[in-house]
């Protein structure tokens, strides 16, 4: 009787290392055959009384081990049928499908115009000069020749860093010419492109941060008609062939004789209309010789040396260029306004 139900359990055991359960279901059917709570192998431990003394211990460890082969095997059989039902989900994705469509960006107009400023320029052997928008008071003003009492220092334009008369937000990219003055020597041929900030009241016509391209050239005998010629040459680059270019006698303390340069008007052709207020002229930048104090202020021997710097807004050559009527619409960032603008640059 008793080795009846070795024989017994012996194929029970067989029976679970040879299962096979090739579905999910049939996997839940071994689990409740062999695990679970009306299991098979429950009704063989009651048989424990009916086998030998000498034999019980050998019983109980038999059965025991066919509980634990039962288990292992529904781990394993739970494992495969779950990644067998996952690759075959998997398998379902259609992967020579189109994907969602990503949309691509533009770059932003005052990038566009930066970009094409800078190229003009470094055509004709400009380097890039970038320096910080932090600085200090000296080089953005004292350098330049600023003094103490001019207007542009008042604090209602400039914005000082909290508790400081030192540390600025620069307001225009001249700062970068006193940098670039005091770490190199003449000959120098930089553009300095950058943001500058002001404390200005928000407007169609002004905002409290823009860009600015800065540049300067300075060696032995450079001249206003020099000057003349590299601007000429940028105007009709950046607005067209043909555009002429006019100089008006102005005031700026860095530059001496100082000038503000207006270009015949690229809509009408001097005709008159409302980008040139029927002028037919735009001012598109300021320009001059600079000042002797400047080149001494930043250690440059202004006996030998002689320069000229320019200084333009990228946010009016942008407005002008692609006739856009309010400074704001750059700083706003409305997907509708800067998709129209591509360029390869
Ligand atoms: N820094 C001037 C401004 O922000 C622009 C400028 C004018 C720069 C004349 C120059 C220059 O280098 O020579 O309005």
């Amino acid at each position: 009787m008793s080795s009846d139900i070795f024989e017994k359990v012996k194929r029970i055991k067989e029976e679970i290392e040879n299962a096979i359960p090739k579905s999910k279901e049939e996997v839940e059917q071994f689990r409740i055959k062999y695990l679970g709570s009306k299991n098979l192998l429950k009704p063989l431990f009651g048989e424990i009384v009916n086998v030998a003394n000498e034999r019980k211990r050998e019983f109980g460890q038999l059965v025991n081990s066919v509980k634990v082969v039962a288990e292992q095997k529904f781990i394993e059989f739970k494992n495969k049928i779950e990644s067998e039902v996952e690759a075959s989900e998997n398998s379902n994705i259609d992967f020579s499908a189109p994907s969602d469509p990503v949309e691509f960006g533009s770059r932003h107009p005052i990038t566009i115009t930066m970009n094409r400023i800078i190229e003009i320029f470094e055509r004709i052997g400009f380097a890039v000069a970038e320096e910080r928008e932090i600085e200090e008071d000296w080089f953005n003003f004292t350098a330049m020749n600023t003094p103490e009492d001019h207007p542009a220092r008042d604090m209602q334009d400039t914005y000082y860093l909290k508790d400081s008369t030192e540390m600025l937000l620069r307001t225009h990219t001249s700062s970068v010419q006193a940098r670039v003055m005091m770490s190199q020597k003449p000959p120098i041929r930089i553009i300095a492109p950058g943001r500058v900030y002001r404390n200005e009241t928000i407007s169609a016509r002004a905002h409290c941060q823009f860009h600015q391209v800065e540049g300067l050239y300075i060696a032995e005998g450079v001249s206003f008609a020099d000057m003349k010629q590299t601007l000429l040459y940028f105007a009709e680059e950046m607005f067209g062939k043909g555009t002429k270019i006019r100089l008006r006698p102005s005031y700026f303390p860095f530059t001496e004789p100082s000038a503000e340069m207006d270009i015949s008007c690229f809509i009408c052709g001097t005709e008159g209309c409302n980008v040139c207020k029927y002028t037919g002229w735009v001012e598109i930048l300021g320009c001059g010789m600079v000042d002797p104090k400047v080149l001494e202020n930043c250690g440059i021997d202004s006996e030998k040396y002689t320069g000229f710097a320019f200084g333009m807004g990228v946010e009016r050559q942008a407005m002008l260029k692609y006739k856009v009527n309010d400074i704001r619409l750059f700083f706003e960032n409305d997907k509708r306004f800067l998709k129209q603008f591509k360029s390869a640059l």
